[in-house]
């Protein structure tokens, strides 16, 4: 999008960039979870001197005392070690802040929608941000109808993006559940912005909301438009429910007319006859299957890779190794990925003509 990053961490990256670059961040961002805006930054060794400290900053210029707060805190510190206790801390700073100005203060809760604080406390340092998305960015909107055990669409737009995906080649996604994966690919082939379903974000309740700037940003969103052709998109599952849900969900999501969704197996999935990409999100045992079943389907998998996708690139994002094993192809590339604490892969086949067992 333009900017220079600053610094990056393990799950973040830092620019220097003013609120209306927030709100464009908000709607383009296919992959990130939360926008935040750094407010204060400090040394901290107990939660007086927390309380002192955010009580300095001047909240009475960003929140109304109307508003509704939330905080939500990441504490790694030796002084507490209940992150409730430090989210109380903030908030009544914020409120008691806003009070001694307007005589009235902002109502505060758990729903993390409107105006919503993050602390991040690591041993005696700590930041105070706005989070600008309010609920998470993973929430577009489109998904009314979840199926089972769906992936986060941010989630999935980061495997969509991992596999170089573009929308100039045929993408088959064959146990589509609510149809996330193919969604996003067709979001992203496209070219429409990933905020622009979404009706709230945390900005929208800052005080110095700029509604002409944010709606001028959406209405130079709407007309933007891949030119490009954009190659067949197939969505299939085994159960019918999953592939109404996923009809349904693409329909919200003003994609429906670019997936072509099916019931079948996922062997049976149609293929065109142009080569391109299968990925497939089976269920891992996690939270959902019977091992013995699922055994069967892991391996069932590798033998539809080698026997039936020949020339096409197949993927496989899956948060069970043992099950994966069971696939018996060499990946060409294995990924790592987190879907909430389970530690994920997204496994990369090339499915060359006579591709070889992985015979052990
Ligand atoms: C983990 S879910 C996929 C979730 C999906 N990525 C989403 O975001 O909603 C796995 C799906 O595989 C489907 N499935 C299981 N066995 C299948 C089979 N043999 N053929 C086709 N689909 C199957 C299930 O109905 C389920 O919808």
């Amino acid at each position: 999008m333009g900017y220079t990053v600053d610094s990056t961490r393990l799950t973040a990256l830092q620019i220097t960039a003013n609120i209306h670059d927030a709100m464009r961040l908000n709607l383009y961002l296919r992959t990130a979870f939360n926008v935040l805006i750094l407010i204060k930054k400090f040394t901290c060794n107990n939660p007086d001197e927390l309380y002192k400290q955010t009580l300095e900053i001047p909240w009475e210029d960003m929140i109304s005392p109307d508003e509704y707060l939330s905080v939500v805190s990441s504490v790694n510190t030796p002084t507490i070690n209940d992150w409730r206790f430090a989210s109380l801390k903030v908030k009544d700073a914020i409120v008691d802040r806003v009070a001694s100005v307007h005589d009235a203060r902002p109502d505060s809760g758990p729903r993390r929608e409107n105006f919503v604080v993050h602390l991040y406390w690591s041993g005696d340092d700590a930041q105070i941000f706005l989070n600008t998305s309010g609920r998470k960015l993973a929430d577009r909107n489109y998904r009314k109808i979840p199926h089972s055990a769906p992936m986060q669409e941010t989630l999935a737009a980061a495997v969509i993006t991992a596999t170089g995906y573009d929308g100039s080649m045929p993408l088959i996604n064959p146990m589509c559940g609510s149809g996330t994966l193919a969604i996003e690919a067709a979001l992203l082939a496209s070219g429409r912005p990933a905020g622009l379903l979404r009706a709230n974000y945390g900005f929208m309740h800052l005080k110095n909301y700029d509604a002409e700037a944010w709606q001028a940003l959406r209405r130079e969103a709407k007309k933007i438009r891949n030119k490009h052709a954009i190659a067949p998109i197939i969505a299939t599952d085994i159960d019918d429910r999953a592939v109404r849900a996923a009809k349904k969900n693409a329909e919200t999501a003003g994609v429906h007319h670019m997936i072509q969704f099916e019931q079948c197996d996922f062997e049976d999935s149609p293929m065109p006859e142009e080569k391109g990409i299968i990925i497939i999100n089976p269920e891992y045992g996690e939270r959902l299957g019977l091992d013995t079943e699922l055994d069967k389907t892991y391996k069932r998998m590798g033998d539809y890779f080698k026997n039936k996708c020949q020339g096409w690139t197949g993927y496989i994002f899956t948060g069970n190794l043992d099950l994966a094993k069971l696939i018996r192809l060499r990946p060409s590339r294995r990924l790592e990925f987190y879907n909430a604490k389970i530690d994920c892969r997204l496994l990369k086949y090339e499915l060359y003509e006579g591709t070889r067992r992985e015979d052990k």
